[in-house]
C-alpha cells in the first residue's frame, strides 16, 4: 500500500486506465469464446416458426444452409433460379431428412420485373408461418477489375442481387414476422464490406455488401422489441464456386462447414462472423493499420486481375 501510494499521481492514472482496458479486452475475449465454441444454438422452429425460405438455396453456403435448417427441424422455402438445380436440392433434402416439407419457387433475381416475381413469391408464402428467411443469393465479380471496367451487366446484376432483392425480399417477408411478433431475418454480407478497410477492385461488390451492413443493423434495432432478430452474417472466404476456391481451408471452409458455423448465431448478434477463424481474421485486420491492408489487398486483387484477364484472352483465342 506504502508503495503504490509512492508512485505519481499520472502513474497511477495510467495503471487503472490500462486495467480498464486489459479488462475489457478479456471480457470480450471471454464472451466471444463463449459464443464461438460453447453457446447453444436457438430453438429456432420454437423460437421463430415452422418455415424458412433462402434465397440461392441451390449452391455454396444457401444449400448448406438449407440441409442445417431442414436439421434443425424447419420446413423449407428453397428460391433459385434453375427449376433442375432447385429439385435436385429438394430431393437430396427429403431423403437426408424424411418427413421434412420442402417446397421450390423460381426467381431469377437477376431477370427484369423483380417486384412482380417477389410478389408472386409472397402469394405463393401467405398464411405459411415463416419463421427464418436467410437472403443469401448474391452476385460477385468474375474476376477483380477497376471500376472503370466493371460494366453495364455487371453493375445492374451486383444491385439487383446484393440491394435490390434483399430489399424486396425482407419487404415481402417482414410483414408476416410482425403480425405472429417472431422471425429471424438473416443477410449474408461479406468480409469486403464489413471487415476489410477497402477492397479495391471489387468495389460495387463491397459496397452492395455495405448496403446489406447498415440494413441489417437498422432493422435490428428497428424490429428487436417486435420479437424479430435481424442479422449481417460476414463471412470471409468460403470454398464455393462464387469465390472460385475448389479446396476448403482452416481460412476458406466449406460451404458445410461455414453453414454448421452460421445457424448456431442465428437471432444472437446483429453483425458477426460465425466461423471462428473468420472473426480471428476480423481482429487480426482490425490492429493492423489501415495503409497496410489497403497495400495488401490491392496488391493481391491486382494478381487476380492479371490472372483473370490472362484466362479471358485464352478463352477468346480459342
Ligand atoms: N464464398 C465466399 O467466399 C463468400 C464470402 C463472403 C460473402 N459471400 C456471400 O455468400 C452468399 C452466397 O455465396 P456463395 O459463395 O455460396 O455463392 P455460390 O456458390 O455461387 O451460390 C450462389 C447461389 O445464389 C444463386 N444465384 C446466383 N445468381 C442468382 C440469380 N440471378 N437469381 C437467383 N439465384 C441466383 C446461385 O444459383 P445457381 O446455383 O443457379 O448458380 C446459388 O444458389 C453471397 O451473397 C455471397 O456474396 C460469399
Amino acid at each position: 500500500m506504502a508503495g503504490a501510494s509512492a508512485q505519481p499521481a499520472w502513474a497511477q492514472a495510467l495503471a487503472a486506465v490500462g486495467l480498464l482496458v486489459a479488462s475489457r479486452a478479456a471480457t470480450r475475449l471471454a464472451l466471444w469464446l463463449y459464443a464461438a465454441f460453447l453457446r447453444p444454438a436457438k430453438p429456432l422452429r420454437r423460437r421463430y416458426g415452422a418455415w424458412a425460405v433462402v434465397t440461392g438455396a441451390t449452391d455454396g453456403i444457401g444449400r448448406a444452409l438449407a440441409f442445417e435448417l431442414a436439421a434443425a427441424g424447419l420446413g423449407l422455402v428453397l428460391v433459385g433460379r434453375s427449376p433442375d438445380k432447385l429439385a435436385a436440392v429438394s430431393k437430396e433434402v427429403s431423403a437426408r431428412f424424411p418427413g421434412a416439407e420442402v417446397r421450390t419457387f423460381v426467381i431469377d433475381f437477376a431477370a427484369d420485373g423483380l417486384a412482380a416475381s417477389v410478389a408472386a413469391l409472397a402469394e405463393s408464402i401467405r398464411g405459411l408461418d415463416v419463421g427464418v428467411l436467410v437472403n443469401n443469393a448474391g452476385h460477385g465479380y468474375p474476376y477483380a477489375r477497376y471500376f472503370h471496367e466493371v460494366d453495364e451487366e455487371l453493375r445492374r446484376n451486383l444491385i439487383r442481387l446484393n440491394v435490390e432483392a434483399v430489399t424486396r425480399m425482407t419487404h415481402a417477408v417482414l410483414p408476416g414476422m410482425v403480425e405472429r411478433k417472431r422471425g429471424a431475418v438473416v443477410n449474408i454480407g461479406s468480409g469486403a464490406a464489413s471487415i476489410m478497410p477497402s477492397t479495391p477492385l471489387y468495389t460495387v461488390y463491397a459496397a452492395t455488401k455495405a448496403y446489406a451492413d447498415q440494413f441489417s443493423r437498422s432493422l435490428y434495432v428497428e424490429y428487436k422489441n417486435k420479437g424479430i432478430d435481424v442479422q449481417c452474417q460476414v463471412p470471409m472466404y468460403v470454398a464455393t464456386k462464387m469465390a472460385s476456391i475448389r479446396q476448403a481451408s482452416l481460412f476458406a471452409p466449406s460451404p458445410e462447414t461455414y453453414a454448421r458455423a452460421a445457424v448456431r448465431y442465428i437471432g444472437y448478434e446483429p453483425r458477426c462472423a460465425p466461423y471462428w477463424p473468420h472473426a480471428l481474421l476480423w481482429f487480426l485486420f482490425s490492429v493492423v493499420p489501415e495503409p497496410l491492408v489497403d497495400g495488401y489487398v490491392l496488391g493481391m486483387s491486382l494478381g487476380i486481375r492479371k490472372m483473370g484477364r490472362a484466362k479471358e484472352a485464352r478463352k477468346k483465342a480459342v
